[in-house]
């Protein structure tokens, strides 16, 4: 007899629900949606970075007997839907109407009977350009003399985009000059990007007659950009359905509201039919939400025998030709904020001036909560750098620094309230687990040795990230609060119904919510089905990115599940005919207190709710509840990475040999899929830290437009990964869970670069900047700086 493991009832390891579709390829992703009547949508795109348009000439693509419709910006412009709003309060071109600011900038779009002759017709599209000098240089940008590139922005005289603090600086300053130690680096996070598997696009259908707007987008939160959309086309919003299908991938990219997605409707708006439109790769990497690019002046101060004082930094961000940063409104340099790290200071300060480039408009946060993984990168490296100035094991520095178990909740020199945490037992886990004294010992046999065979190198990083974005009063994008919400509605027969706000992109939401739900009610998690992506189905929030899903939406779904608990303690006691405090929980069933067995599963209490019959007074039909859930606080997650690397001295080769990962996210609803998050994320991280780069020639063509250029890691690069575990709850999520989805992305870069810098030591390197790949490590190794 084949026996079926049906997963426990509520948290713990069980299969993903959403993968009998996925591994039998009947997922249902934005391409495989085709509609009757539907035409395909291609965009032309700026062949040059900053250039001004002199003239766009469509005649003959009109004429191509498959067009049904060539749109340039001209005549968006007097639709006044030339521009639209970003998610961060500045306005992007949809198709360029003055010059373009990019290359690969929307210029005009083809509608067509098929994707091919839409691609045909775009070559028959005559752009005449004045070429313009473009701004390439994060560096040059504010020169009096750089060309200006937002001269679409009455009164702009520069390149300037933003400036903004955190800290004390005066405070910070002082601590400064009375330190003993003091270190300081540049330190540069070069421009990656998402590159998830799925690129983007969209499917539009404007019914005329209904007025009614159907958008199918891989967009990662369906409400807001049904609301942007509604602002800014003017469609009223109960009249636009926005779907997110199944989605391949999203890793930040998908937040953002692109072009082309406003290019479809307009497609669909004007042909009167359904228009789809799908990125290729190279579009998506030269065009999409870009990530990081940051050049930070990190300085850190301590005494001579290894307490850290204060840290204090600047950054210089290049957020491209439009502002396309999805970060909550208060934070225009997202959570940097929180580079104060894992360590119990004195002070800390950080500016950062962004400005605008002829490069694609960004950041995005590429799995992270909005700019963190560029904060403990700057401070995981500073630590290292320290304790080599110090002659500090860097696992004794970050230990005798590290903010007390005893210290929570624990408020950080910029103003954030970490909820829990055990950072020592953490680390000690990652200690036992990698072996570290041994490898230590290893390495100092193996210098001692000096064969110059291999240089092995160990290096370690401690993160804390805040995810959960976030509380209402501080956290809103273009004025909408970021709470979320749920649905529960409980059938008569016992199965149930659970529609939530966030939208997966492949992180197992439709089974780790049903586990939420089955924890709480006893139902077993197969029969609970998770309903997303869908505007018309589901409750309005925010959607999915910064690990926000489970801080936010999951604490909706237990308070949802707690509600229908509690109504049905009332609806036992009737049917059992005591009262409702004479009833005791055990999971699925009420039981009359001391009388194990005596009372009333979750099944028949439902079936009661919605059956004939009296119910107790007061109590209405149904067994259903909506949340809405605005968190108190950020949850806290963090994590102790050790990575041991070895480098060819030969070719400057860097194989990752061991990465041990120990995260501390709280309660884990299903530990299977928390590694599987975290397996992904410490790839993604190995890939920035070795190889990831989207870089720019002189002129501002992108050189990261296909995979051939920007390298992702694959199986070959990357080691198995040692994974554990400890669990310091949130006292303020309902089940004390911590988001995770992104800790890997964040803790592993330094942990690698901390590795092959340590590995270098032999050769007098005190830093190399990512991506550290075997030229940029054979340039450190001869002694010179890492190329700008
Ligand atoms: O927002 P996003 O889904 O990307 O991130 P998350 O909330 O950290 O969740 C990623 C996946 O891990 C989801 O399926 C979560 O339900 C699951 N998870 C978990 O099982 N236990 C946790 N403590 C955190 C997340």
């Amino acid at each position: 007899m084949i026996t079926v493991d049906r997963g426990p009832v509520g948290h713990g390891r069980m299969l993903r629900k959403e993968d009998r579709r996925f591994v039998r390829g009947r997922g249902r992703y934005l391409d495989d949606i085709t509609l009757p009547g539907m035409l395909h949508l291609a965009v032309l795109r700026s062949p040059v970075a900053h250039a001004r348009i002199l003239s766009v000439d469509t005649l003959a693509a009109e004429a191509h007997p498959k067009v049904r419709a060539v749109v340039t910006g001209a005549m968006l412009a007097e639709r006044g839907l030339a521009w639209m709003p970003t998610l961060s309060g500045d306005v992007q071109a949809v198709l360029a109407t003055d010059k373009v600011r990019f290359q690969g900038q929307e210029v005009a779009f083809v509608v067509a009977e098929d994707r091919y002759a839409a691609r045909d017709a775009l070559e028959l599209i005559d752009v005449e350009y004045d070429v313009l000098e473009p701004v390439v240089d994060v560096r040059r940008a504010l020169d009096p003399d750089a060309p200006l590139i937002r001269d679409d922005v009455a009164g702009k005289a520069d390149n300037h985009c933003f400036d903004w603090e955190t800290g004390d600086a005066a405070q910070t300053a002082a601590v400064f000059d009375r330190a003993e130690v003091v270190v300081r680096q540049e330190l540069v996070f070069p421009r990656v990007h998402p590159a998830p598997l799925e690129t983007c696009g969209a499917v539009a259908d404007y019914d005329r007659v209904e007025e009614k707007l159907t958008l199918w987008a891989t967009t990662q939160a369906p409400h807001a950009h049904r609301t942007l959309y509604s602002m800014f086309a003017g469609i009223p919003e109960h009249r636009i359905r926005v779907i997110s299908p199944d989605i391949g991938g999203g890793f930040g990219n998908k937040v953002p509201i692109y072009p082309g997605y406003v290019c479809a409707i307009v497609g669909s708006m004007v042909t009167g039919r359904p228009v789809k439109w799908t990125e290729d790769r190279t579009e998506n990497l030269i065009a999409s939400g870009f990530a990081r690019d940051y050049v930070m002046q990190g300085e850190i101060a301590a005494t001579r025998d290894g307490r850290i004082l204060a840290l204090r930094s600047h950054v210089l961000a290049d957020h491209g030709a439009f502002n396309g940063t999805a970060a909550p409104r208060k934070f225009p340099g997202g959570f940097f904020g929180v580079f104060t790290g894992s360590y119990d200071i004195e002070a800390a300060y950080c500016s950062m001036t962004a400005v605008h480039t002829n490069k694609a408009p960004g950041g995005v946060a590429y799995a992270c909560s909005f700019r963190i993984a560029e904060a403990v990168y700057l401070t995981e490296r500073m630590v290292d750098l320290l304790a080599d100035e110090l002659g500090l094991d860097p696992v004794e520095l970050r230990l005798r620094n590290f903010i007390r178990s005893d210290q929570f909740p624990y408020t950080s020199r910029t103003g954030w309230v970490y909820d829990s945490g055990d950072y020592a037992a953490t680390m000690q886990e990652a200690l036992r687990i990698a072996g570290y004294d041994e490898l230590r010992a290893e390495q100092a046999a193996q210098r001692a040795a000096g064969d110059g065979q291999s240089l092995m190198g160990i290096g370690v990083s401690f993160f804390t990230e805040a995810v959960g974005a976030g509380p209402r009063k501080d956290m809103d994008m273009l004025g909408l609060g970021m709470a979320d919400g749920c649905e529960l509605r409980v059938h008569p027969t016992g199965s149930a119904v659970l529609r939530i706000s966030v939208q997966t992109q492949g992180q197992g939401h439709e089974t780790t919510f049903a586990q939420l739900v089955a924890e709480e009610l006893g139902i077993h998690p197969e029969n609970v089905d998770v309903v997303h992506g869908d505007t018309d189905n589901t409750p309005y929030g925010l959607g999915t990115y910064g690990s926000r899903s489970t801080p936010v939406s999951g604490a909706a779904a237990v308070i949802a599940a707690r509600r229908v608990r509690d109504k049905a303690r009332l609806i036992a006691a009737g049917m059992l005919e005591v009262a409702p405090e004479d009833l005791e929980w055990t999971k699925g069933r009420f039981d009359v207190r001391g009388v194990p067995g005596s009372g009333v599963t979750i099944e028949q209490i439902a079936m009661r709710a919605h059956g004939a019959g009296d119910l107790p007074e007061g109590v209405e039909g149904g067994l259903d509840a909506q949340v809405s859930y605005n968190p108190d606080n950020l949850t806290y997650p963090y994590g102790a990475y050790i990575c041991v690397v070895d480098i060819d001295p030969g070719t400057a080769v860097v194989k990752v040999r061991r990465f041990v990962a120990v995260d501390d996210c709280g309660t884990r609803i299903n530990e299977m899929i928390v590694e599987g998050q975290i397996h992904g994320g410490l790839t993604d991280g190995v890939g920035m830290a070795l190889m990831e780069f989207i870089g720019y020639d002189e002129d501002g063509n992108c050189l990261g437009g296909s995979l051939m250029d920007y390298l992702i890691p694959t199986a070959k690069e990357v080691p198995d990964w040692e994974t554990g575990m400890t669990v310091t709850p949130s006292p303020h999520h309902p089940i004390g869970a911590k988001g995770v989805g992104e800790s890997a992305t964040v803790g592993s870069p330094p942990a690698v670069v901390n590795a092959v810098i340590d590995a270098l030591a032999p050769y007098g390197v005190r830093h190399a900047d990512m991506p550290l790949t075997p030229s940029r490590v054979w340039e450190a190794m001869q002694g010179r700086a890492t190329p700008p």
